[in-house]
C-alpha cells in the first residue's frame, strides 16, 4: 500500500467551478485514484510518501459524466446502503492498480436491485476485476442462482474469490479464468441460446459491440445486458483523436440506440449504464 499526497488544481471539478488560489485543496488517495484523475485531466501531483491515507476519501468523487455537485453525490452516497463485506473489498482494492475500473456504491446497489426485480436465476459477468460487482450479484441471487464470472486476470481474481467466500456466495459463483469472448462462446456451447436471465458487460471497452452480440444470443427474451462505462467520463460527446475507447463506446451506443432486437435505456448512474432488455 503506498499511500500518497496530491493536490488538486481544478478550474472546474464535475460542474462545481473553484477558485484556483483560495480552493486548492489537498486529499489523501492512492495510486490508482491518481491515475483516474490524471486520466481525467483534473489534477497534477506529486509523491509525498510518508503521509497516511484514507482509501475510501476519492470514492466520494461525482463520477465524472455525471453533472452533480459533489455535495449531492455525497448525498447520494450516504443514502446508499452498502454491506460492511463491500465496504472492505472496496478498502482493500483501494490501494491496487486500476481501482478507478471497479462500480460506484451506487451503481452496485442498483445492479442488485435489478438481479432482484428480474428475479435472475442465471446471469453472466465480463469483467470481474476484485470482484465488487460480481459480489453484489451474487448475493441478490437466490440460493439456487449462479453467476458465471469471467476475467481474463488471475491476481484480481484471486481477490474476488476471497470475497465470495468470506461473504458465503461461493457456492453460487461459478470462475471463469480466461478470454472473455472465447469464454462466452464455451458458455452458449453449454447452455445454448436463450439461456441466461441478465449479463453485465464490463472488460475491454474497445470490443463492447462483440461481447454484445454473444450475450444477446444467451440471453433469454425478457433477459437484461447491462452495460458499463457507455458514457465513458463524458468522452463519448466528442471522443478525442486517438481515444480508441471513447470512440468505440460511442459507435456502440449509436448501434444500441437503433438496434430492434432490445428495448433500451441508458440511465446515468456511476460512468453510465445500458440497460438493455431483449424483446
Ligand atoms: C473495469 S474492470 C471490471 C470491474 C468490475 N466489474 C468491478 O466492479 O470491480 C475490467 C476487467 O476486465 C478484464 N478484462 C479486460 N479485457 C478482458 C478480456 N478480453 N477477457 C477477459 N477479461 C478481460 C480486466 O482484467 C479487468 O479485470
Amino acid at each position: 500500500m503506498h499511500p500518497l499526497s496530491l493536490h488538486i488544481f481544478p478550474t472546474r471539478v464535475l460542474g462545481h467551478t473553484l477558485k484556483p488560489s483560495a480552493e486548492t485543496f489537498k486529499v489523501n488517495y492512492y495510486s490508482g485514484h491518481y491515475r483516474a484523475l490524471k486520466d481525467f485531466g483534473i489534477c497534477r501531483g506529486s509523491r509525498q510518501p510518508n503521509e497516511v491515507g484514507l482509501s475510501s476519501t476519492l470514492s466520494l468523487k461525482v463520477p465524472a459524466s455525471m453533472n452533480m455537485t459533489t455535495e449531492l453525490y455525497t448525498y447520494l452516497l450516504e443514502h446508499t446502503r452498502e454491506p460492511q463485506v463491500l465496504q472492505d473489498l472496496r478498502d482493500e482494492t483501494a490501494a491496487m492498480n486500476g481501482s478507478h475500473m471497479q462500480i460506484t456504491r451506487d451503481q452496485g446497489q442498483f445492479m442488485s436491485m435489478l438481479v432482484k426485480l428480474t428475479g435472475t436465476k442465471r446471469a453472466v459477468e465480463l469483467g470481474v476485476y476484485t470482484g465488487y460487482s460480481s459480489l453484489v450479484v451474487a448475493m441478490a441471487l437466490p440460493e439456487d442462482g449462479k453467476l458465471y464470472a469471467i476475467d481474463k486476470d488471475e491476481r484480481s481474481m484471486a481477490v474476488a474469490r476471497k470475497y465470495w467466500q468470506l461473504s458465503g456466495v461461493n457456492n453460487k459463483v461459478v470462475e471463469r479464468l480466461g478470454n472473455a469472448q472465447g469464454e462466452l462462446k464455451q458458455l452458449l456451447e453449454e447452455f445454448g441460446q436463450g439461456s441466461f436471465d441478465m449479463g453485465f458487460i464490463d472488460a475491454d471497452k474497445r470490443v463492447y459491440h462483440l461481447y454484445y452480440e454473444l450475450m444477446l444470443k444467451l440471453m433469454k427474451p425478457g433477459g437484461i445486458i447491462v452495460v458499463d462505462n457507455v458514457l465513458f467520463y463524458g468522452k463519448v460527446v466528442k471522443p478525442e483523436a486517438g481515444d480508441k475507447a471513447a470512440a468505440a463506446l460511442a459507435e456502440f451506443n449509436k448501434v444500441l440506440f437503433t438496434d430492434e432486437r432490445i428495448d433500451l435505456s441508458i440511465i446515468p448512474v456511476g460512468d453510465g449504464m445500458a440497460l438493455c432488455r431483449k424483446r
